[in-house]
């Protein structure tokens, strides 16, 4: 149980860099974390033999084609099924998939053009798709209850489905045509008896529509089931969506194929070359949670870019535009781009979770959490041809610290450049705009009388509201941590204002949908609730916590 003393919300501002001092917590002692921990969580081993680092090539994920493009909307359809893929190589591993492929297919979207995706559910457990950074009207953004029911569903424990209450309840919905069984399910009990009246739950299929009305940025869409979100992202349920425009188009970055998406995760494998995972009900209908021995988070002991374990892509001699996404449960990178002969290649970010910064900001390294996103540059053109750099993570050990690598193959022309200004429409929010200022703490606890993660004292409940705002209101949240939290806010991108009681970090720039603290830390952001009003969330991204409670309401009103 954690506990950071003496901390009330009045001397919450004032303390700053001392609350580095008092977090330390039975939790933290007992998950073997030193006192700078790189992580928060534990490794499992694989116990398949694992393939040498940078020999597997680099794949990239396909662009999804779109079923019609009439009437000014892109509509997909994406089948999440079962598929046994070759991840290590040589060895067969069963997935759940979007599309039959991990990571599942990309979507390629334009600023202001809608997007329609129907997913149908052809897995064995309810799923939910959530389209992470997408600023969407609620009924599509993938709420934890909002299940779609795969075919012969019977919940375990108690009947969920409350037949068919309130039609009008559906009126949201009407775009749903040509939903298979879809019969207007209302209300959802939660796997640990919690009841969810607003539920909309439905059978076989759902339309999920996103306005795309946002700035450009690097998405991703992941299952979202409550209680079960970790171990249905760790069997694969993760793809990327890109939206574009054609001012970012226009600024020469580089692009084709030198511009690369890179999905990030981690995995272990079991002696079959299954994915092993330490859930309590490994075929996730009814009980949810992990082994006790991992409640603080899973980590893997390979890591994967883009679905290939520690790959290798070859490269010009010219500028790269990187899209990283960390999409592990909850593992941490700290990543830095060393050349064979031992040199460091800057890291240039020109982009965050929400788009374009401002201006370019250059890292040596680069801490990314999960579900963060970094957009960078980094250039080739001096290293030797024949010659390879390594993208490291520092805080890994072993074959952890290894995460892929680029050879450069051939000297080549480079038109792209990196303008000096990326970005005017940034949100410059001001303390003074904030019409509220609001406390939460990030917090282990106990939950349905066992180990759970709180924020402000409470596990994740539907019923409940956490969290009313207005429509266009400004505000400012203090957010802290006993131990690694990447807080995540649904519908709108923040600043982040301060870390500690200081200014915030370089790698904070620009809009952000995920903020990662550290242990003990606390963190100022500011963001406007724009866009749509609803049921919306917030949570921990590392995914074990979100499952084990760290989630709260946000309604806009
Ligand atoms: Cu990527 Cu609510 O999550
Ligand atoms: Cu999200
Ligand atoms: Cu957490």
């Amino acid at each position: 149980m954690a506990e950071t003393r003496g901390i009330g919300r009045r001397q919450f501002l004032g303390i700053g860099g001392a609350l580095g001092l008092t977090a330390v917590t039975g939790l933290t002692a007992a998950a073997g974390l030193a006192r700078h921990p790189a992580s928060t969580g534990d490794q499992l081993r694989s116990g398949v033999p694992l393939p040498p680092a940078f020999q597997v090539p680099l794949p990239l994920p396909s662009v999804l084609k779109p079923v019609s493009t009439s009437g000014g909307v892109d509509r997909y359809e994406i089948t999440q099924r079962e598929a046994t893929l070759e991840v290590l190589p040589g060895v067969k591993t069963p997935m759940w998939t979007y599309g039959g492929t991990f990571p599942g297919p990309t979507i390629e979207a334009r600023r202001g053009r809608p997007v329609t995706v129907t997913h149908h559910n052809g897995l064995p457990v309810p799923t939910v798709v959530h389209l992470h950074g997408g600023r969407t009207p609620a009924a599509s953004d993938g709420y934890p209850t909002d299940l779609v029911l795969p075919k012969n569903w019977r919940e375990p424990a108690s009947p969920i489905v409350h037949g068919m209450h309130g039609a009008h309840d559906m009126s949201g919905m009407d775009h749903m045509d040509g939903m298979d069984g879809m019969d207007g399910m209302q209300g959802m009990q939660g796997m640990q008896g919690m009841q969810d009246p607003k539920a909309v739950v439905t059978r076989l299929t759902r339309d999920y529509t996103f306005p795309m009305d946002q700035r450009p940025t690097l998405l991703w869409y992941h299952d979202h089931r409550m209680d079960f979100t970790a171990p249905a992202i760790w069997r694969g349920l993760a793809g990327l969506h890109i939206i574009r425009d054609d001012a970012e188009d226009s600024l020469g970055l580089p692009s084709g194929p030198r511009e690369l998406p890179l999905m990030i995760a981690d995995r272990a494998f079991d002696d079959n070359g299954n994915l092993h995972y330490p859930s309590l009900d490994p075929t996730l209908r009814d009980q949810p949670g992990v082994e006790e021995a991992f409640h603080a988070g899973v980590l893997g002991d390979v890591i994967l870019v883009n679905g290939a374990p520690w790959p290798v892509h070859e490269v010009d001699a010219a500028r790269y535009r990187l899209r990283v996404l960390n999409a592990s449960n909850a593992r941490h990178y700290d990543l830095e781009a060393v050349t064979d002969d031992g040199h460091r290649l800057d890291l240039v970010q020109v982009g965050a979770d929400q788009g374009l910064l401002a201006a370019p900001v250059t890292h040596r390294t680069l801490p990314i959490a999960p579900a963060e996103r970094y957009d960078v540059v980094v250039d080739f053109t001096k290293v030797q041809v024949g010659g390879r750099v390594r993208i490291v993570n520092r805080l890994g050990s072993g074959r952890t610290r290894d995460v892929l690598a680029f050879r450069v193959a051939r000297k080549a022309a480079d038109h792209s450049r990196i303008p000096r200004l990326l970005s005017h429409d940034l949100p410059n929010w001001r303390r003074a705009d904030a019409t509220r200022t609001r406390d939460f703490s990030f917090r282990a606890g106990r939950m349905h009388g066992g180990h759970g993660w709180l924020i402000g004292g409470v596990p994740f409940d539907p019923a409940r509201s956490d969290v009313t705002t207005r429509l266009g209101d400004v505000e400012v949240w203090r957010l802290i941590a006993d131990v690694h939290h990447p807080v995540h806010l649904h519908l709108v991108g923040f600043r982040v204002l301060s870390r500690r009681g200081r200014k915030a970090l370089p790698h904070d720039a620009g809009l952000k949908d995920t903020v990662s603290l550290r242990p003990g830390e606390a963190a100022e952001i500011i963001t406007r609730f724009d866009g749509y009003r609803g049921r919306y969330l917030f949570h921990c991204h590392n995914a074990e916590h979100e499952d084990m409670g760290m989630m709260a309401n946000l309604d806009i009103i």
